[in-house]
């Protein structure tokens, strides 16, 4: 069973580290100059969240919310800018994402951004070890193996990548992640929780951005 975790009303006014503006520019003119491309196929499935809302988010989940480790995940991570997020906040982390031109991109954003980023003391507030490993980004399908058969639409948009899942190549199962956080389509949000609430941890945290001002977090607790 998933519960809700309530989010303050006043998220987006917490502070945000002129380091994390500057990412969130550069990657929106990267983003903008990659969907203007003609000449390249486009992948309608990649659509940028509200960094700056996501940001604020996963501060504050992070300041106030138990956590049972320091595992975090993005699903279909693109330019994997949530996944360099959190990193800065502190998390060991690990994006999926199933097109290879997109992990690319996501590639140049971790070696373009995460030093920078951790640089912020601020932000970086809880990373402990001297030299942390830089987020992983893989290729492969976020969603575990057999986990498809609790979509009851077999259109939805996170189904049908023709791509291995990604936990075995990275070793570790969805349980044991402390946080994922996915931007479903409209549509697809309850496929991802329940998704989450079927693979996770007890005690882990799923964030979702759903579109414009609509920011979810939930917390697994029982299983159904
Ligand atoms: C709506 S975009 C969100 C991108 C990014 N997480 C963000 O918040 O800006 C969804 C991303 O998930 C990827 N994706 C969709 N289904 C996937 C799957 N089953 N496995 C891996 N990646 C997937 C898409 O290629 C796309 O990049």
């Amino acid at each position: 069973m998933l519960q809700s975790i309530s989010l303050p009303r006043n998220l987006d006014t917490r502070p945000i580290p002129t380091p994390v503006h500057a990412m969130v520019h550069d990657l929106r003119c990267r983003i903008e100059a990659f969907q203007d491309r003609w000449d390249v196929p486009q992948i309608e499935q990649f659509v940028a969240a509200d960094y700056e809302l996501v940001y604020q988010t996963l501060d504050w989940v992070r300041e106030s919310q138990m956590m049972i480790g320091n595992r975090f995940v993005e699903w279909g991570c693109g330019f994997a800018a949530v996944t360099l997020l959190a990193d800065c906040l502190g998390w060991d982390c690990i994006g999926i994402e199933s097109e290879p031109t997109l992990l690319q991109h996501g590639r140049k954003t971790v070696s373009d951004w995460c030093a920078t980023l951790r640089s912020e003391p601020q932000a970086n507030r809880e990373q402990t070890l001297a030299t942390p490993a830089e987020p992983e980004l893989v290729l492969g399908n976020f969603l575990p193996t057999g986990s498809e058969e609790l979509a009851d639409d077999p259109t939805l948009p996170s189904l049908g990548h023709n791509t291995a899942t990604a936990y075995e190549e990275i070793g570790l199962e969805l349980d044991d992640f402390s946080v994922v956080y996915s931007y479903p389509w409209p549509g697809e949000d309850e496929f991802h929780e329940l998704v989450f609430d079927r693979y996770a941890a007890r005690g882990a945290i799923l964030v979702q951005f759903c579109g414009p001002n609509d920011v979810r977090a939930w917390r697994a607790v029982s299983r159904t």
